[in-house]
């Protein structure tokens, strides 16, 4: 259950690809909710979007959970001690702000706009606050540019992970993806 030599443990990989694509899905069904109003006719995308990105709610427990029992792997010697700061820092962010400040931003607009969350279509998220017209426009400001900057976000935390594996040739990606057997 330890992290083998340079990467994450099973769990901490399937917990972070199962939340990527979750991740990824929501932002671009957010899009489309908002931008492509020939397909949202009939608000079907926005209960969508609401009802997978809800799941994150969840996730995020037990990824938190089983990080501060299992610490990442080291990273490769190459890297010098800025870019592992760099680094370390970079993940807080993802942690704290796409993963949890912006479903919960999410959760508190449906909240004080009093519509429900459906987590995958199966049952209804309690309401986080009582309804309160006045804060909508405040929690959808914060929802939505927080939303585009967690996209530039990801955007350049995948494009990192590309460089590590095809410009500097080290093991960073590899310690993410599915171990080799034998
Ligand atoms: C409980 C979780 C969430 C709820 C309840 C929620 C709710 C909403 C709602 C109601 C909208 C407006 C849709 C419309 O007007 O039709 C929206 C927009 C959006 N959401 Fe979420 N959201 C949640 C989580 C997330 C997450 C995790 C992401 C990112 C992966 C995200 C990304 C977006 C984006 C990109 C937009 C469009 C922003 C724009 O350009 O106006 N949301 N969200
Ligand atoms: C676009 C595809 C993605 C790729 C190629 C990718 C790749 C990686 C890699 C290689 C690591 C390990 C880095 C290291 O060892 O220092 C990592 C860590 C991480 N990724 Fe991603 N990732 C992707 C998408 C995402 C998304 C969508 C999120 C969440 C919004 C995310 C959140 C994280 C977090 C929080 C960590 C730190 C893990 C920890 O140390 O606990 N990633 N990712």
């Amino acid at each position: 259950m330890r992290n083998a030599p340079g990467h994450y443990t099973a769990t901490a990989k399937w917990l972070h690809w199962l939340m990527a694509a979750v991740w990824i899905s929501a932002w671009l069904l957010g899009f489309s909710a908002v931008h492509w109003h020939a397909v949202n006719a009939d608000h079907q995308v926005t209960f969508w979007h609401k009802a997978i990105a809800s799941t994150l709610l969840f996730l995020i427990v037990l990824r938190i959970g089983w990080r501060l029992a299992h610490p990442a792997p080291e990273l490769p010697a190459s890297l010098s001690p800025f870019m592992r700061r760099a680094a370390r820092h970079g993940h807080l962010l993802l942690y704290a702000v796409a993963l949890l400040a912006l479903p919960v931003s999410g959760w508190l607009w449906s909240s004080v706009v009093g519509r429900p969350i459906m987590v995958l279509g199966l049952f209804q998220l309690p309401p986080l606050t009582a309804e309160h017209g006045g804060m909508a426009p405040y929690v959808k400001f914060f929802h939505t540019y927080v939303a585009w900057a967690c996209g530039a976000l990801v955007l350049g935390h995948g494009l990192i992970a590309l460089k590590h594996h095809f410009i500097d040739r080290d093991e960073v990606l590899k310690g993410m993806l599915p171990a080799r057997r034998g």
